[in-house]
C-alpha cells in the first residue's frame, strides 16, 4: 500500500492519528519534496488554464507611466469579456450567470452607469441609496413569509439589511447570534456553537473562523437532508444557532426545515434557513404546483434568512439580503462606534462605503420583473432541471443524488466521476466537482432553457461518461485538482494545494 493508502485508512480509524501521520510524514524530507514535485506539476497544468491571456494581451504589472486613456482602457476591458462571453452565455456554466439574457444585462448596465457614485454609507448625500435597500429587504420579507410572521407577533416583524452576497449575509447572520448569546448571557460564552448539517454551505466554516464559533457539522441522511435527530443531539448549552439550506449547494435537495426549526424553537436557540439558491425559487416553485416544504418565516422558529439577490433574483452580481424575525435580532449585527476622532460612525453590514449602483441595480432588476416575471422564470428554470435529472437518470453507470427540482448532483458506482468532469470540462461546460461522496452537479438557469441547451448538456454527457470509461486521463481545468482532493486523506496537505491555487490567481 503506498502513502496515500495508509493515510487513508488512518482517517477512517482516527482523524486524530492520520493528522499527526501527516505532521511525521510530511516532515520527511522525501515525502515532501514528491509531493511538492507533484503539485507544482498539477499546478503548472492548472496555471495554463487559468492564465490564458499570458503573451496575447498587454499586461500591467505596474502603472503605466502615460495613461492609457478610456477609449484604449475600455477597448482592453471589452475585448477580454467579449472573448469570455460565449461560454456563459450558450449556457455551458453550472450556476454562475443566472439570467444573462442581453437585454437584462443591458439595462443593469444602464441602471448601474445611472447610479454608479451613490455611496449608502452617506444617507444624506443619497437616500435613494436607502430606499433601494429599504425596499429590497421588504420585498424579499414578503416573499418569505414576512406577512405571516408579522401577523402573529408585531415585534416579529421580518427586517433585514442588502449585503455583498451570500457568503456575506451568512456571515453577518452567524455574527449576529454569537452576539446575542453574549448579550443575553450574564456570564460571557466563551466558546458559542453552531450545529448545522455537514451539506450547509463552506460559509459557515468561513464564519465559524472569523467570528470564533465551534461549527459542529453532522452526517446528513441517505437523502442528503439534515437528519434532525442528530442535529437535536449535536445541541449543547454553548449552541447558539441551528442552519438548515433550502435548498442545500451540493445537491439541491430543502431540508426539513420545519423539523429542525422546532429543535431550535424549543431551545430557544436562532434558526437560520440558507436560501441563498432557493430564495427567489422555491415561492414560484409551490405557486406552480411543486413540492415544496415550509421553510421560510410562515415557520415559527426560524429566526433568520439568507436569500441571494444576485442569484435567481437576476440582479448584478455583489447583492443578497439577510432577513431576521424582529429588530432586536437584527440589533446585534450593527456595527456603532461613538468615540472615535473621525466622528460617529454606523454601519449595518461588513463593508464601509458600499457600491449603492449595486443596490440600485438590484431594485430595478425585482421592480422590472415583479411577480409574474419570477413565476414565468422559475417555470422554465424547473421545467428544464425536470428534463435534465431525468435526462442523467436514464444515463447508464450514472445516478442522480437525491430528489433534486434544479440543482442536479450525478455519481457514478463504477465510474471515476471526476473523469466525467474532466471530459465535459473538454467540451467546454464548467460543472462544479464535489466529494463526500464523489459528485458533479449542475445547478440550471435561465441560460440552459435557451432552445437547444438542455439536448446539447445531455449529449455531451453521454459522450463523456462513455470516453471516461475509456480513454486516459486529461488534464482539463480543476478535475484533476478534486480528483485529487477527494482521494487524498492529508487534509493539510490539500488546503496547502489550495492556497497555493490563490497565490496564481493573483499573479500577474
Ligand atoms: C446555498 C448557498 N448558500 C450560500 C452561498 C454563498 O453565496 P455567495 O457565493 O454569493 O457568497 C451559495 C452559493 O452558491 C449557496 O448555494
Amino acid at each position: 500500500m503506498d502513502i496515500t493508502g495508509i493515510a487513508a485508512r488512518l482517517e477512517r480509524l482516527n482523524p486524530r492519528v492520520a493528522a499527526t501521520a501527516e505532521r511525521l510524514a510530511l516532515a520527511v524530507p522525501a515525502v515532501r519534496a514528491r509531493l511538492d514535485r507533484e503539485y507544482g506539476q498539477l499546478l503548472a497544468r492548472v496555471e495554463e488554464s487559468v492564465k490564458p491571456y499570458r503573451g496575447e494581451v498587454a499586461s500591467f504589472p505596474r502603472l503605466p507611466e502615460h495613461g492609457l486613456g478610456a477609449d484604449e482602457a475600455l477597448a482592453s476591458v471589452e475585448e477580454l469579456a467579449g472573448r469570455e462571453r460565449a461560454r456563459w452565455h450558450d449556457g455551458l456554466a453550472s450556476g454562475a450567470v443566472y439570467h444573462g439574457g442581453d437585454d437584462h444585462v443591458a439595462f443593469l448596465n444602464q441602471v448601474y452607469a445611472a447610479a454608479s457614485q451613490v455611496n449608502p454609507l452617506h444617507a444624506d448625500l443619497w437616500p435613494s441609496g436607502a430606499k433601494f435597500e429599504a425596499e429590497i429587504v421588504a420585498m424579499t420579507a414578503g416573499l418569505l413569509g414576512g406577512d405571516a410572521a408579522a401577523a402573529g407577533d408585531p415585534a416579529g416583524q421580518v427586517v433585514g439589511t442588502v449585503t455583498s452576497g451570500g457568503t456575506e449575509s451568512i456571515l453577518l447572520a452567524m455574527k449576529t447570534y454569537r452576539d446575542r448569546a453574549r448579550a443575553r448571557a450574564r456570564r460571557r460564552v466563551t466558546r458559542p456553537e453552531v450545529v448545522a448539517p455537514a451539506t450547509a454551505h463552506v460559509a459557515f466554516d468561513k464564519a465559524a473562523q472569523y467570528f470564533g464559533i465551534k461549527l459542529v457539522r453532522v452526517p446528513v441522511g441517505p437523502d442528503f437532508r439534515a437528519d434532525a435527530a442528530a442535529m437535536a443531539r449535536a445541541v449543547t448549552r454553548r449552541t447558539v444557532a441551528l442552519v438548515g439550506s433550502a435548498p442545500t449547494f451540493p445537491h439541491g435537495v430543502v431540508d426539513p426545515i420545519e423539523e429542525l426549526a422546532a429543535v431550535a424553537a424549543d431551545r430557544g436557540i436562532g434558526f437560520h434557513t440558507d436560501a441563498c439558491l432557493g430564495g427567489f425559487v422555491l415561492p414560484w416553485a409551490r405557486r406552480l404546483g411543486y413540492d415544496v416544504p415550509a421553510f421560510d418565516f410562515s415557520v415559527p422558529g426560524v429566526t433568520s434568512m439568507s436569500a441571494d439577490t444576485h442569484k435567481f433574483g437576476y440582479a448584478a452580481k455583489g447583492n443578497s439580503v439577510v432577513l431576521y424575525r424582529g429588530a432586536e435580532l437584527r440589533s446585534h449585527q450593527y456595527f456603532t462606534a461613538t468615540d472615535w476622532p473621525g466622528g460617529l460612525y454606523f454601519s449595518p453590514t461588513l463593508a464601509g462605503s458600499r457600491p449603492g449602483g449595486l443596490s440600485a441595480a438590484c431594485w430595478a432588476a425585482m421592480v422590472a420583473t415583479g411577480d409574474d416575471g419570477y413565476l414565468e422564470a422559475t417555470r422554465r428554470i424547473l421545467a428544464t432541471g425536470a428534463a435534465i435529472r431525468d435526462g442523467i437518470a436514464a444515463i447508464p453507470r450514472l445516478r442522480v443524488l437525491g430528489d433534486p427540482l434544479w440543482v442536479v448532483a450525478f455519481g457514478a458506482d463504477t465510474l471515476d466521476i471526476y473523469r466525467v468532469l474532466e471530459r465535459m470540462a473538454g467540451r467546454g461546460w464548467s460543472l462544479n466537482g464535489l466529494h463526500r461522496p464523489p459528485a458533479v452537479h449542475l445547478c440550471v438557469t435561465l441560460r440552459h432553457t435557451e432552445p437547444g441547451v438542455a439536448d446539447r448538456f445531455l449529449a455531451d454527457l453521454r459522450a463523456a461518461v462513455a470516453e471516461a470509461g475509456s480513454q486516459p486521463a486529461g488534464p482539463d481545468g480543476m478535475a484533476p485538482v478534486y480528483g485529487l482532493a477527494a482521494t487524498l486523506p492529508f487534509r493539510g496537505v490539500v488546503r496547502d494545494l489550495l492556497k497555493r491555487y490563490i497565490d496564481l490567481l493573483y499573479r500577474p
